[in-house]
């Protein structure tokens, strides 16, 4: 053999290891192509062994030719090596992997209150029609929660243990002295009424929605604080029959269309005749149960024709306009809504109520 064989052999050697190194696909069988070439027994040891056959002057080359093949094998092998176990480490944390977190809380991101979305739903069935929602304000003049609606001086509303008095309001003008207004928290919404009829010409249909305050001793069904929503209609053809078919319309947008209403006799001095309004009982359908004092039936407002007198007042011509009025609690057409058993949770400010309501 000469020298050239020799060194071909070598070449087709490396050749063949490179290719098998490259193609071994995990650790195992690259350890065994390594064992195969490179051991004791293996290709490159057998092609050095032909050393022998070559003529001896030849032989101080072999190692010029042998050494840069075993260095480029075993460099190969190397860099395979650092590949196939970079893998198999990733195999390896992709297979063990333990997901030690919780899923994330998320948050309530908060929601209407039940009161102002009734609010917004008695809004929404008088605003079909044609009633719009007008502010009036919480702190009120005695003239206007009382007297100009025909509430006489002597009235037992008035009663400092069912009104609560305040001072004026800073900021508010002086009035002249022969008529000192006394101020107060509106005991209804009714002084909204007049309000409006003293801005605005008829015809006039309104809603004042908001907040009201009594000195009441608090239980289940009273609240010193409370809310009301206030309706007023006038225009020249006004009647009982309109207020009627309006307050069916609503009670059974709200509680549902075959619910049977009915008018009872009422006394309020700012309405002449004054009716409660009443639908059958939601609890019972009538049966009679402890909800409706076992009469079938439950109050949901107070309405009636506006008095003569409180037209005036607001300086309309009764002669010429008609009106209707009514007043509702809030708080209880929303515990009817929501079989809410105990006013109180309205204003408790206990998450685990409020967030029991759609947002
Ligand atoms: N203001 C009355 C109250 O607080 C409710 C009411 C009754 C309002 C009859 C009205 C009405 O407008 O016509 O009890």
């Amino acid at each position: 053999m000469d020298i050239g064989s020799f060194q071909g052999r070598l070449e087709a050697l490396r050749v063949g290891a490179i290719s098998d190194i490259g193609a071994a696909a995990d650790l195992d069988a690259l350890a065994d192509v390594e064992t195969r070439i490179l051991g004791r027994k293996g290709e490159l040891k057998s092609v050095m062994g032909g050393i022998g056959a070559l003529p001896a002057e030849d032989r101080p080359k072999v190692g010029a030719l042998a050494n840069p093949v075993r260095e480029a094998i075993e460099s190969a092998i190397e860099t395979r090596r650092e590949v196939l176990g970079t893998a198999a480490l990733e195999m390896r944390l992709l297979a063990e992997r333990e997901d030690v977190t919780l899923p994330g809380r998320s948050l309530w991101r908060g929601g209407l209150h039940p009161i102002r979305e009734t609010e917004r739903e008695i809004a929404r069935i008088f605003g079909q029609f044609g009633f719009v929602v007008v502010e009036s304000p919480e702190v009120e003049t005695d003239a206007l929660n009382f007297e100009a609606l025909n509430i006489p001086a002597d009235h037992p509303a008035r009663d400092l243990w069912d009104t609560i008095y305040v001072q004026p309001p800073t900021g508010t003008p002086e009035a002249p002295p022969d008529e000192e207004p006394r101020w107060l928290l509106r005991t209804h919404t009714s002084p909204g009424q007049i309000r409006a009829m003293r801005a605005t010409e008829p015809p006039i249909r309104i809603l004042t929605p908001g907040r009201c305050y009594r000195y009441e001793a608090v239980d289940a069904s009273h609240g010193f604080e409370f809310f009301q929503v206030e309706g007023l209609m006038v225009d020249e053809d006004t009647s009982m029959g309109t207020l009627r078919g309006l307050l069916d319309a609503f009670a059974h947008a709200m509680f549902g269309a075959g619910r049977p209403t009915r008018f009872r006799p009422g006394y309020y001095p700012f309405t002449e005749p004054s009716v409660a309004f009443d639908i059958q009982c939601v609890v019972c359908d009538g049966s009679g149960c402890p909800a409706c004092g076992r009469s079938g039936w439950m109050t949901i407002l107070g309405a009636g024709m506006v008095h003569p007198v409180v037209l005036r007042n607001g300086g309309i011509d009764p002669e010429r306009y008609q009106g209707f009025a009514f007043g509702m609690g809030t708080d209880r057409i929303t515990m009817l809504r929501y079989a809410i058993r105990d006013i109180r949770a309205f204003l408790a400010n206990d998450l685990r109520f409020l967030e029991g309501f759609p947002a």
